[in-house]
């Protein structure tokens, strides 16, 4: 159980990502590592005006391959961050962006047909993971495709990350056994999980885990 003793550790973290939205844009946004399970994300979303959902969506990385895939699509990315908002509006042409914490997403109206959570969950300690992912699954229509991509290893890890200036990120570090069981208890269907080493330009070298999911009817 990863708990979290600070009130809003999350904020501290949104408030770097923030901060380094364009930075991060160019360092992740055309990156091709995931590709492949983006392709099944498209594969698995209906054909035309469909409703994808890309959350924690930063510069909008998942969101730029299903546009690009479904010009059709009805694309909304959600995150926290307004600067990294701004790389995803700049980037993902016709994209709609919501400013909205992924722990109440209220401000959504009706269901999505897929979506995307992709490097968000180790923001979050436990209970709010729990939190998060009982949002996507309200959002989503009953069988809606969800890739959750995170990155993952010994729970020993989770703590601060600071950058070279001194700005802190808090990453909740979970194997992948505890990663799907947060998943299925939340009344997500796994159909498949893959590791891969994390890319070679990320800040740490972990491991990364892709989990092929579907919302329960
Ligand atoms: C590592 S980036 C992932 C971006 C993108 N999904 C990707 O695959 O590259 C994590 C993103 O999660 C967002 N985030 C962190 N906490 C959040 C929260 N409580 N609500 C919404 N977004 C959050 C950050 O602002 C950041 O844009």
């Amino acid at each position: 159980m990863i708990e979290s003793a600070m009130p809003d550790y999350n904020a501290e973290s949104v408030a770097t990502f923030d901060k380094n939205a364009a930075r991060y844009a160019e360092r992740f946004f055309a990156l091709t590592d995931y590709d492949r399970f983006y392709a099944w994300l498209v594969a698995a979303t209906p054909q035309g005006p469909a409703r994808f959902l890309d959350l924690a969506s930063g510069p909008g990385n998942v969101a730029a391959f299903v546009r690009r895939q479904r010009p059709q699509a009805d694309i909304c990315c959600v995150d926290r961050s307004p600067l990294m908002l701004g790389q995803a509006a700049r980037l993902v042409p016709g994209v709609q962006i919501q400013a909205a914490d992924c722990r109440d997403l209220s401000a959504l109206s009706g269901l999505f047909d897929s979506a995307a959570f992709c490097f968000g969950l180790s923001y979050f300690d436990d209970a709010d993971a729990r939190q998060v992912l009982a949002e996507l699954h309200r959002l989503l229509r009953p069988g809606a495709a969800l890739l959750l991509a995170t990155v993952a290893g010994e729970p020993a890890l989770t703590g601060a990350q600071s950058n070279a200036a001194g700005e802190r990120v808090f990453s909740f570090y979970r194997r992948s056994a505890e990663i799907e069981a947060l998943m299925r208890s939340a009344g997500f269907l796994i159909e498949q999980t893959q590791r891969i080493p994390s890319p070679a330009n990320a800040s740490l070298q972990t491991e990364d885990v892709l989990v092929q999911a579907r919302r329960g009817e």
